[in-house]
């Protein structure tokens, strides 16, 4: 996919993904020798986007398998067609020669009578394409086992059909929120990487990504807000796409800083929990937020924002 770890950085940030060093290299050397990536990280981190990014970057095409309780093997890898079937039985019942029952058997089970899910769909690219298995953590232990035969030998069993090997090896991601211990045998099999909140360079730099027009001070104080409500021991901490909306609210408002008086602007965007909210509301913690924000964003000034975010990615 990348022909070196900085390739994969700048091809990563030429996408509007801001990663550092340690997380491009995984990725290079993931796709060198196939091997697929476990993320794991809180929500809204950048684990999906992540995946998303690497197939932009890459050109190549993605392919998602939404995990949720109670998943299959019929989601994941695929399902006979029964009325394509029921019709071709039909059909040879119908057929003035005597039908050969053990030939429409064959037949019926075949790959012509296969729809592919995700998974198989992947396998079976003549491209390389990257293959985003969702939420893993949501899945049970079965489920777990089927992706071990994929992951491994790259190959898929389909019941009646045999096995089916692959015509490309995908680039597989995973992506979990820890809401179960993933097994050792997939830790095993794949390379692992916590995607964790940026730094709040990396986050102002993001920002900027998302509301060019805005000033840097701007940048710099969204990164500063994001940096003291995640540090405030809140349930929920706001993730990269929430500062992002604030960053689309404040322009829209045009607001180069929030202030106290917007606490009940702010508070929809910023805290998503009943006891977040009561907290936020609680004597000044809003305002102690507000003014830690603008503390970090002053530790900031004049340096980060004013970089490129190539620039930024490198020295990550
Ligand atoms: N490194 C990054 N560079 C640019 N944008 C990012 C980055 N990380 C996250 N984002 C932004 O944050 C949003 C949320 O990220 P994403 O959906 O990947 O989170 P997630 O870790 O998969 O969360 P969840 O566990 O809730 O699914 C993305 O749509 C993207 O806009
Ligand atoms: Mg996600």
């Amino acid at each position: 996919m990348f022909d070196s770890p900085e390739e994969a950085l700048s091809e990563l940030s030429r996408v509007g993904y801001f990663t550092d060093q340690k997380t491009a290299t995984t990725v290079y050397l993931a796709g060198k020798i196939n091997k697929p990536i476990m993320l794991e990280g809180p929500a809204g981190a950048g684990k999906t986007e992540l995946a998303q990014s690497v197939a932009r970057a890459a050109g190549a095409e993605l392919l998602r398998l939404q995990c949720y309780q109670g998943i299959n093997e019929e989601k994941a890898i695929g399902q006979y067609d029964k009325s394509l079937q029921e019709l071709f039985v039909l059909m040879n019942s119908k057929s003035e020669a005597k039908p050969d029952w053990d030939q429409i058997r064959t037949d019926v089970t075949s790959r012509a009578f296969f729809l592919a899910g995700p998974l198989l769909t992947a396998i079976e690219k003549e491209k390389r394409c990257v293959l985003l298995i969702d939420e893993i953590d949501k899945v049970d232990y079965a489920f777990e086992a089927l992706l071990l035969e994929l992951l491994s030998a790259w190959t898929l069993s389909i019941p009646k059909m045999g096995t089916v090997a692959a015509t490309t090896i995908p680039f597989v991601f995973m992506t979990s929120n820890q809401e179960r211990r993933l097994g050792d045998p997939l830790r095993r099999r794949s390379f692992y990487l916590i995607v964790d909140h940026p730094t709040a360079e990396r986050e102002a730099a993001i920002v900027k990504n998302k509301t060019p027009n805005a000033s840097p001070r701007t940048h710099r104080f969204i990164a500063g807000l994001a940096k003291a409500l995640r540090a405030y021991n809140l349930e929920k901490p706001p993730s990269i796409s929430e500062m992002n909306d604030v960053a689309q609210a404040m322009q829209l408002l045009s607001l180069e800083e929030v202030r106290e008086l917007h606490k009940d602007i702010m508070l929809p965007l910023i805290v998503k929990t009943e006891g977040d909210r009561k907290k936020m509301l609680m004597k000044q913690s809003f305002e102690v937020i507000i003014s830690t924000a603008r503390r970090h964003a002053n530790e900031m000034e004049g340096e980060e924002v004013a970089k490129t975010l190539e620039e930024l990615a490198a020295e990550a």
